[in-house]
């Protein structure tokens, strides 16, 4: 069902032909997941969330944002989004302020099966004054669950019959053990679309729910997905449709032997835009021998670390670059009264905003020169629809990418031989076979 026609990379076709086969594919591909995603077919639902109806989850948000902590449990989908979110849009070192700068509860991750994490949190917070939320899509993934188990068993010791009143699952509308343990305990819950995978799920209640409750304008968020799709529909012209370019651009490099997809933003506060690119860009695209690495880097601080290798190294890279154009504030001295300090007077009346966006260009302009493919994004300002933008922008193009590579950008088939060991060393029932394939490569 996945075929748009033919794969863009077929073994013996020639780069030029595939080039010249492009604009058609695409248009094909463009079709397909438009049609697909008013089917609300299975995997493309995130086409339709710029429009949905946010009552529910603004509802939630508003009793979440009583507690004076949040503590989200998820990982991969269920969690990246949100990390992506509170990064971009609230204030760095947000859970160490008071308010009214802390605009809602503070707001901690349980991601990892980390101990020393886990224990972090938990002394950081007061359970009786925080909520759990609990976000797994399939219910069943075994990081979330032992978090979910342990922090249950925490709360329940110390809140006894009222535990349940501090919790929210987000998980499948119908199916699952979430959602069968927030019937059973009658716990507060929100569905999360079953046409949407994880990693696609952040404009769900997956990244919305906590994203409110913690200040961030969710409405907003979805305006900027909103007019994102509006503008992907309009332009009908390869190079004119800008997902319809950078889908083309990866196609052409990652054929031309550039298997890395360098996401280099300038900005801390896109630091884990970079993370969240990566997972969508990986489990995406990496199939049937297919998809380019996704690199995660920052600028300005990997020009100190990676830039070197970007410049000079093997020519298999395309780097994208995000640009700021509006960061507010810290304006540099009027005037360096120091006569040691002289040289540096070419720094006086500007900003730091200034200095970072400079140095975007010019790292794109070295790499450019140097001969290195240099996708250059500049986005006015970081705020809710921009981010929503990004967010819309990145699902479709890497969407449509993948249906250029006739592979299905919205399974993990590749994930599952890994949650099989993990079972069997685990002890669960019916793994057992898998414990001796573990055994033979460890020799124990
Ligand atoms: O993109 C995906 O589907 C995955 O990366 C999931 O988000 C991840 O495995 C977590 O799954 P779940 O939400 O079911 O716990």
């Amino acid at each position: 069902g996945m075929s748009i026609g033919g794969a863009i990379f077929s073994g013996n076709s020639s780069i030029e032909d595939e080039i010249d086969r492009l604009p058609i594919k695409i248009e094909e591909a463009d079709v397909h997941l438009r049609e697909k995603g008013r089917d609300d077919a299975d995997g493309y639902g995130w086409v339709n969330l710029p429009y949905q109806d946010l009552t529910k989850i603004i509802e939630t948000a508003d009793w979440l944002a009583r507690f004076d902590a949040i503590v989200q449990i998820g990982i991969g989908g269920s969690a990246l989004g949100n990390r992506m979110l509170v990064n971009a849009l609230l204030p760095p070192f947000y859970n160490e302020l008071e308010t009214p700068l802390r605009r809602g509860p503070r707001f901690y991750l349980l991601e990892n099966s980390e101990p020393a994490t886990a224990a972090a949190v938990l002394n950081r917070i007061d359970v009786s004054k925080t909520a759990f939320v609990v976000v797994s899509k399939s219910g069943s993934t075994t990081e979330t669950i032992a978090h979910f188990l342990w922090v249950w068993q925490i709360v329940r010791d110390k809140l006894g019959n009222k535990a349940q009143e501090h919790f929210l699952v987000i998980t499948d509308p119908k199916k699952g053990a979430l959602r069968k343990f927030a019937k059973a305990t009658g716990c507060r819950s929100l569905g999360i679309p079953e046409s949407v995978g994880g990693r696609y799920s952040v404009l769900t209640s997956v990244g919305l729910a906590t994203a409110a409750a913690v200040g961030i304008d969710i409405e907003k968020l979805l305006l900027g997905a909103r007019q994102m799709d509006q503008r992907l529909a309009m332009r009908q012209q390869i190079w004119e449709n800008p997902a319809w370019a950078l889908a083309a651009l990866n196609v052409i490099h990652a054929r031309l032997g550039r298997n890395m997809a360098v996401m280099m933003p300038y900005g801390d506060g896109l630091l884990a835009f970079a993370e969240w690119f990566a997972q969508l860009w990986g489990e995406s695209l990496g199939k049937n021998g297919f998809g380019t690495t996704p690199v995660r880097a920052l600028g300005a601080i990997d020009q100190h670390s990676q830039l070197q290798l970007y410049m000079e190294g093997p020519d298999d890279k395309l780097i994208t670059i995000i640009d700021v154009q509006n960061r507010p504030g810290f304006e540099l001295p009027r005037k360096i009264e120091d006569d040691v300090l002289r040289e540096f007077d070419f720094l006086c009346d500007k900003t730091l905003g200034d200095l970072l966006s400079i140095e975007a260009r010019s790292t794109a302009s070295a790499l450019i020169k140097a001969g290195k493919p240099v996708v250059y994004l500049k986005i006015p300002e970081i705020s809710e629809r921009y981010v929503g933008a990004l967010v819309f922008f990145y699902e479709y193009v890497t969407a449509l990418v993948g249906l250029l590579m006739d592979i299905n950008p919205f399974d993990q088939p590749g994930v599952e031989q890994g949650k099989r060991y993990i079972y069997s060393l685990m002890g669960r029932p019916g793994y057992q076979e898998y414990e001796s394939e573990v055994e033979k490569y460890f020799g124990i």
